[in-house]
């Protein structure tokens, strides 16, 4: 069993944590104070490189110089009129969003979850209003091992009984099958009450679990041919973590809604959005959906930068680059505890095998005293995804962290 080192000082965080918040998460036992680039450094001075990049909400590197500096500028400017009022960033932040991605309309929320709350009621909305579905009778297929969020909707399609267990009764109206089946979405798009289908282009969360070529490309024709939206969450593949500007570009094709989140500040903020076209979002009418921050004129501002940075420093091309180069050197390690190595981009995982169960995170306790920082999901999986301004020198230093790790993990 290896035991990490605390600073006291770190310790004392660390127990004012344990008392008085909730204990709803089991981070890692590092204190961070300082963000740079692919860069964090504890309240000790001690510098990391950052492997999760805030669950993929960093893309841009900690702390961009120029999306810090829209923040700062925007925040001593105005921050929130509400949507009660009209701001002069808002409608510049809809043209500029729906343009960059190709849909006629954005409807702005806060995190993540929203954004999947907001397409579940545009969805059902479509249902009712354009397919002619029955009332309280429309039906959204989702995947087994999804994550989509944490709200009492979305935890109610989860297939994890951490996230479900003793919080029912749950919300009917979806139905689960397996993901990278393109046989049960056939079978499942036989009932016409189905209106949409919600899928993680790669699950993040389950491990990043990579569907087979052709699955997405599939998934919308069979949408065409049975009259079903798809819904893409891009939250975590999008904004050029795996190598493109979307996951779904890889098989050309394009959801008919959309939601992001997570990078869409840079890490700055929780802004997330929905888009997708006029027959879908103009079902909403005025006071049926909405949120006090939301399309607010400080994320307006910020997500404006944080999209053209992406753009402006060719962090899709990056990430694609930069991901073969990683599971290159992942791969050449050729150690006995890797079982897998997969992923697309910067968006990656190893699976461990070892006969001690804990061994994940015994592996990124060593991981961090040795100045990287990772966290496991799912028991036995490694997220690898650093912010997408990573360099192959720095690439190649992190794999040496990784292979001088595993083998101190006897
Ligand atoms: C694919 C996906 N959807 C939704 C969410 C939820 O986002 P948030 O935590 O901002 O609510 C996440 C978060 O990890 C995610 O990875």
């Amino acid at each position: 069993m290896f035991t990490p080192t605390l600073s006291e000082r770190s310790a004392q965080y660390l127990l004012l944590e344990e008392k008085y918040s909730a204990h709803n998460y089991h981070p890692l036992p590092v204190v961070l104070e300082k963000g740079e680039g692919v860069f964090v450094y504890d309240v000790d001075g001690r510098k990391y490189f950052d492997f999760l990049s805030g669950y993929s909400a960093v893309n841009q590197g900690h702390c961009h110089p120029k999306i810090i500096n829209t923040f700062i500028n925007q925040a001593q400017k105005l921050t929130l009129t509400s949507r009660a009022f009209h701001n002069n960033l808002f409608g510049e932040f809809a043209a500029y969003i729906t343009n960059y991605f190709g849909y006629h309309k954005v409807l702005p929320m806060n995190t993540g979850v929203e954004a999947v709350e907001t397409a579940i009621k545009l969805a059902r909305r479509w249902g009712y209003t354009n397919k002619g579905i029955a009332e309280n009778k429309a039906k959204i297929i989702v995947c087994s091992n999804n994550f989509h969020g944490r709200t009492s909707t979305v935890i109610s399609f989860s297939t994890d009984p951490t996230s479900y267990k003793k919080f029912g009764p749950y919300m009917p109206g979806f139905q689960i099958i397996d993901y990278n089946n393109l046989q049960a979405v056939e079978e499942v798009f036989q009932d016409k009450n189905v209106t949409a289908i919600l899928i993680e282009p790669i699950q993040g969360e389950a491990g990043v679990v990579v569907p087979d070529e052709g699955y997405l490309l599939g998934i919308k024709k069979l949408c065409n041919k049975y009259n079903v939206l798809f819904i893409a969450d891009e939250i975590q593949t999008g904004l050029c973590r795996t190598g493109k500007l979307l996951a779904c570009d890889y098989e050309n094709t394009r959801p008919d809604i959309l939601i992001l989140g997570k990078a869409l500040s840079g890490g700055t903020m929780p802004i997330s959005c929905v888009l997708c076209d006029d027959e879908i979002m103009l079902n909403i009418k005025p006071g049926e959906h909405g949120s006090t921050y939301g399309g607010n004129p400080l994320a307006c501002a910020v997500a404006i930068t944080s999209l053209q940075v992406l753009q402006e420093e060719k962090m899709a091309e990056n990430a694609f680059n930069m991901g073969i180069l990683l599971r290159q050197e992942l791969s050449a390690i050729q150690s006995p505890y890797i079982k897998i190595i997969r992923g697309k981009g910067l968006l990656n995982a190893i699976v461990i095998t070892h006969e001690n169960q804990d061994a994940a995170w015994q592996l990124c306790l060593i991981l961090k005293e040795n100045g990287l920082l990772a966290k496991p999901t799912h028991g036995d999986k490694i997220r690898f995804a650093p912010p997408l301004t990573i360099n192959a020198l720095q690439i190649k230093e992190c794999v040496g962290i990784i292979q001088q790790s595993l083998k101190a993990l006897a």
